[in-house]
C-alpha cells in the first residue's frame, strides 16, 4: 500500500460495486479468508471507518435528506474518506497489515463522477488529495445485472438506494466501464451467481496479491 506501487508494507484491498452487488458479504468473507492465511487484517467501510466518518455517513444515508445535491454528496464522501486516510491508512503504511475496505475512491468516481455526472477527472483528482495518493493494491469490482439489482433492492432503502432505477443502472455500467479501462490491479468479478462461486473467484485474486 503506497503512493508508489510496491508490495512491501501494508496491503490495501478495496471492494466495490453497485448497491446490492453483495460486496459487504464478500468483503467480510475475504477478511476471514485473509485471517486464515495468518495475516493481520483491518476492516473498514466507506463512508465511515472513523468516528468522524461514521457521523458523516449518517447524514449521507439519511432518507429524509432528499434535497441533498450531488456536489454536497461528493464533498461529504470525500471528507469521510480523508479522515479514514489520515487516521487509518497512513497509520499502517509501514506495517505488514492487510486493510480491507468496503468501498474506496472508485465509488465516488462512479456514483458522483459518472452516474452523478460531475466528471471522473475532477473526482479522481479530489480523491488523490483526500487519500494522500494512497492506491489500493487490489480493487475487486462486483458485477451484477440490473434485474438482479432491482430484485435485491426491494424493501427498506437508504437515501442513495432510493435513487431511481436509471441512476442505479448508470452506476452498474459505470463500474464495468471503469474496471475495463483500469489497470491490472482492478478486477471485474461476476457476482450474479451463488455467494460461494463469487467468493472462489475473489480468493484467487487475493492469493495473487498476498501469495
Ligand atoms: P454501502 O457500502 O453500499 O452501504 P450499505 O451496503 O451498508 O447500504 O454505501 C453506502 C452508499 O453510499 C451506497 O449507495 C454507495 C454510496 N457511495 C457513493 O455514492 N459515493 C462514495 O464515494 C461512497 C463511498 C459511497
Amino acid at each position: 500500500m503506497s503512493t508508489v506501487k510496491s508490495h512491501r508494507g501494508s496491503v490495501l484491498i478495496a471492494f466495490e460495486g453497485a448497491d446490492a452487488s453483495g460486496k459487504t458479504t464478500q468483503a467480510r468473507r475475504a477478511v476471514e479468508y485473509i485471517k486464515k492465511k495468518g495475516r493481520e487484517v483491518v476492516f473498514v467501510r466507506e463512508p465511515g471507518g472513523t468516528r468522524v466518518g461514521e457521523k458523516i455517513r449518517q447524514i449521507l444515508l439519511d432518507p429524509d435528506l432528499k434535497e441533498m445535491g450531488v456536489r454536497t454528496e461528493l464533498f461529504l464522501y470525500m471528507a469521510a474518506r480523508a479522515q479514514l486516510a489520515e487516521e487509518v491508512l497512513r497509520g499502517v503504511e509501514g506495517e505488514e497489515k492487510v486493510i480491507v475496505t468496503d468501498r474506496y475512491l472508485l465509488s465516488s468516481v462512479v456514483y458522483q463522477g459518472m452516474a452523478g455526472e460531475i466528471g471522473t477527472a475532477i473526482v479522481s483528482e479530489m480523491g488523490q488529495l483526500a487519500v494522500f495518493g494512497i492506491q489500493p493494491d487490489l480493487t475487486i469490482v462486483l458485477d451484477i445485472d440490473q434485474a438482479e439489482v432491482e430484485k435485491r433492492l426491494k424493501g427498506k432503502k437508504d437515501r442513495m438506494e432510493q435513487k431511481d432505477a436509471e441512476f442505479h443502472d448508470r452506476v452498474r455500467r459505470g463500474y464495468a466501464e471503469a474496471a475495463r479501462s483500469a489497470g491490472p490491479d482492478t478486477r471485474l468479478i461476476p457476482a450474479g451467481g451463488e455467494v460461494e462461486e463469487t467468493e472462489a473467484l475473489i480468493r484467487k485474486e487475493i492469493d495473487r496479491v498476498l501469495g
